[in-house]
This record gives C-alpha cells, structure tokens and sequence, in this order.
C-alpha cells in the first residue's frame, strides 16, 4: 500500500531563462510594496516571507526520505533578479512617490531603494470614473472606443516584450463597480462587437485583460472585479495559451476564515453567525467606502463560507448561519488594518460558544508576497505544456477570495486542500508521486 501515487511522465516544460517583465495595473500600496521588496530582497536587505515560491519546500516521496527541496529548486521558477518592472496608473507619480504616498514602507527602506524606484514610471491609464467612483485620475488615455484602448495597451505590451523575454500583467488596481456578465461576455466575437460599440458593461479591468490574452500574456487579477472571469476571456486564454486563475488576493480576514471554517467543518461543530468587519485607512478602503465597490469586495468575501461548511449536506450545523461582512473606511490606520470576526459556533447538544479574533494586519506586507508568487507561477503554467493552454488555472485557488474554476464545478476555498492541490501540480508537472496522505505503508 502506499501513500503516494505515481503521477507519471514529466511534463514539458521550457526553462525560466532570460528576463521575465511585470506589467502592473495600478501603482498603489499593494504594488508598489510588492516592487520595492522585491528589490529589497534582491539587495539582501530582507527577507521574502510570506512568499511560498522563495521561501516554501516542498516534500517528495516518504517521510522517512527526508527529501524536501525548495519549491524554487524543484520547479523552473524565473528568478527574483530577472523580474523587470513597469505599469500603468492614473496619477504620475513614479513607484518610489506612490510608495512614499501609500506609507506602508518606512523611510529608511525606501531612500535605500529610491534611486531604483524612481526609474519606474507608470504609462498612462485605461480609466473612467463611472467604474470607481471615489478616483479621479489626469494619466489617463484616450481613445476612438474600446477596442482602440485595447489597441493601445496591446502596443505597450509588444513593445515591453521586445526588452524582456517574457510577460505577465498583474491587476493591482481598485475594486471596480459590482457588475455581472452580459451578452457580450459570451464569446470572443461578441466581446469584440462590444469592445468596438464601448459597451458599459465592459470596465477598464477587461480592456488590460483582453489587450494581455490577445497577446498571449498570463494575467492575474489582485482584486474582485469581473475582469477575466467570464466565458469569452477563458476562451481567448485557451486560444492564445495565456493562463489565468481567480480574483482578490487572499490575504487578511479572508485567509483566517478559510483556516477557521474547515477546522469548525472538520469537527462538526456547528456555526450560527459570522460577523467580520474591517477598520482601514488607505486608498484601497476609500474606493471601498463607495458602495458600488463594496458590493464587488461583499461578493468575493461571503462566498467563502457557503462552499466550505455545505450547509446543503450540513443542514443541523451550518443551514441558517447568519453571515456579514463589512468595511469601514477610518484614516488614522493608513493601510494598517484591524479585521475584528465575530464566531458564534455550536458544539455537542447544541451548545453555544463564541470566538473573537481580532487581526491587526498589515494589509500590503501580506497582499505582496502573494502577487510575486502569482507572477512566478503564472509564467511557470505559460512555460510547462500540460498547463499553458488550459485556461484556468485552478490549482492556484490557494491565492484567491474567489477561485475560478472550470464551469459548473465549485470552488475549493478550504486553505490546506488549496496548499495540498498545488503541492501536488507542482509534484505532477515534474513527474513525481503525489502524496494522498494515506501511510500505510509505514506500518506494512
Ligand atoms: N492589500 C490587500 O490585502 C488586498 C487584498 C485583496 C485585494 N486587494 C485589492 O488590490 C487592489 C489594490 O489595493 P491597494 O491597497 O494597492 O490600493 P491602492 O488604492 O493603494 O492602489 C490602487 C492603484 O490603482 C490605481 N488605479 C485604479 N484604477 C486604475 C486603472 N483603471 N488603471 C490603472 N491604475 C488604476 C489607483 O490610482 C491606485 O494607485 C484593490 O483592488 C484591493 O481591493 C488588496
């Protein structure tokens, strides 16, 4: 018997050589932390924690083989030295202003980086305010419709190309308006009438998107706007082999529900209400103070629970939890968040308790990591074979409020099936066993 199943052949996959370019929509605090302290760690000045593709191993074959190699070791990662920089913003400022604006830095780090940060100057943005209410931008393009946006952006990223060997585009702008698919998301000839006609169900987000899988470039999505998660995107990103995976970084009060539910789930206890709500005070919590965005952000934060608990095969434990979510827009914490949860659970007999957690976080030390690991992965799935024309790429649900999957199938959110299935893609690709768990082999 064994806990471990061969998986098979490995996997093509072309090796991670040359320069690898970022293309980050938004210059705010999420991103300018994740450029900066990449930069950091590139000058040995500190350390990548939080980040599972510079610091994580993973295990191959027994326990008792005490074979645990960096995951960066084991798979064809790009390296933290060829990650080239540049992005789009609606405001001038080059990353070292945005980084000294957004105040999650301190100032002895950042005048150490300075010189480097200056360099980075954003292009002007896709932009209009009718899809985030609370910005007014001036570096903004202009354009004949829709599709000439796209145009332009697609220009930018063949011109990028040719100065590095490869490219991602990442989503580090605000929550765009709640906005649902339409007809013109259902294929790709359809989204293009509507990118011809300026439809307005298509945001700026989608117009980066589409400009990125048009020209076969991976694209991830930090936040929980529509972006590429609907029928003609995950069509354009099979065709052109340009992968892409869910919305909203996992980050804060999210990541401790998806740690906390499966643990209340796997001991059948029983959950009666969730209250969560969020003090914070950057720019990221002024967009949100709008609601049209807070709806967005409301969607992707309640999901999780329902698809963890399965109150439909739990009905005695989970059927009528009363679950709420808010944000509260306070300045005094800049981009220091406190994430308060309220848990009133249930044990034997039906015995109330409750448990308070009360996160003070620190919202772009824990977001950064998570879009450099999103980078490097997402170039691994273009580079590897069996991954790159997939489309969807679920096996990164561990980084996601809102997963994507393939159609009809539920998401997984519980954190530990999240880290187990991308264990083991990783293990997959290289042609290792995969480990089930079961070991019984160590009592044969
Ligand atoms: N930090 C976290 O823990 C976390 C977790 C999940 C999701 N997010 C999401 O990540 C995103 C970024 O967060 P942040 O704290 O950096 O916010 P931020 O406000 O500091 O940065 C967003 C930046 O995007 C720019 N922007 C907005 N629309 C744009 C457009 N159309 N084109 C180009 N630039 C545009 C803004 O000018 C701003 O500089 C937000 O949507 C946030 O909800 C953050």
């Amino acid at each position: 018997m064994s806990s471990s199943q061969q998986s098979g052949q490995k996997t093509a996959i072309a090796p991670a050589t040359g320069k690898l370019g970022v293309m980050v929509v938004g210059l705010g605090a999420v991103a300018t932390t994740f450029i900066a302290g990449v930069e950091a760690v590139r000058r040995g000045l500190a350390k990548p924690i939080g980040s599972l593709t510079q610091m994580g191993t993973i295990r191959l074959g027994k326990r008792t083989d005490g074979n645990a190699p960096l995951i960066r070791d084991f798979v064809p990662l790009a390296s933290l030295d060829d990650l080239v920089f540049t992005g789009w913003d609606i405001f001038e400022d080059n990353v070292y202003e945005a980084a000294a604006h957004a105040k999650v830095l301190d100032n002895e780090t950042l005048a150490a980086l300075k010189p480097y940060l200056e360099t980075i100057k954003p292009m002007p943005a896709v932009f209009d305010q009718h899809y985030v209410k609370r910005l007014n931008g001036t570096h903004v393009k202009t354009g004949k419709n829709k599709m000439d946006l796209v145009e332009q952006v697609r220009a930018e990223i063949r011109a990028f190309r040719k100065t590095v060997d490869r490219v991602v585009v990442i989503w580090c702008g605000s929550t765009e308006i709640f906005l649902e698919p339409t007809a013109v998301h259902q294929s790709i000839a359809a989204f293009e009438q509507g990118l011809v006609a300026s439809d307005p169900s298509i945001a700026p987000s989608q117009i980066y998107a589409w400009a990125a899988l048009s020209e076969g470039v991976p694209f991830a999505n930090g936040a929980p706007n529509l972006t590429v998660d609907f029928p003609a995107a995950i069509e354009l990103s099979r065709k052109n082999n340009a992968p892409i995976t869910g919305k909203d970084f996992k980050t804060g009060q999210t990541f401790m529900k998806t740690v906390l539910a499966p643990a209340f789930k796997a001991r059948m206890l029983g959950v009666s209400g969730w209250y969560s709500t969020n003090i914070l005070g950057n720019r990221d919590g002024e967009v949100l103070d709008d609601p049209e965005s807070f709806k967005t952000k409301e969607e992707s934060k309640l999901g999780v629970l329902d698809y963890i608990l399965q109150p439909e095969l739990y009905p005695d434990l989970y059927k009528d939890i009363y679950h709420k979510v808010r944000i509260n827009y306070y300045p005094p914490r800049g981009d220091n968040k406190e994430g308060w949860d309220n848990i009133d659970i249930f044990g034997w007999l039906g015995y109330p308790m409750q448990i308070k957690v009360d996160f003070l976080c620190r919202d772009s030390i824990l977001a950064a990591p998570i879009a450099l690991d999103l980078v490097l992965f997402l170039d691994l799935a273009q580079r590897t074979q069996q991954l790159a024309s997939i489309g969807v790429q679920e096996w990164l649900s561990f980084y996601w409020k809102s997963p994507q999957t393939a159609p009809d199938l539920y998401p997984e959110h519980d954190l530990f099936i999240q880290s187990m299935k991308l264990k083991n893609t990783l293990r997959h690709i290289m042609g290792h066993e995969l480990i089930t768990h079961l070991g019984l082999e160590y009592y044969d």
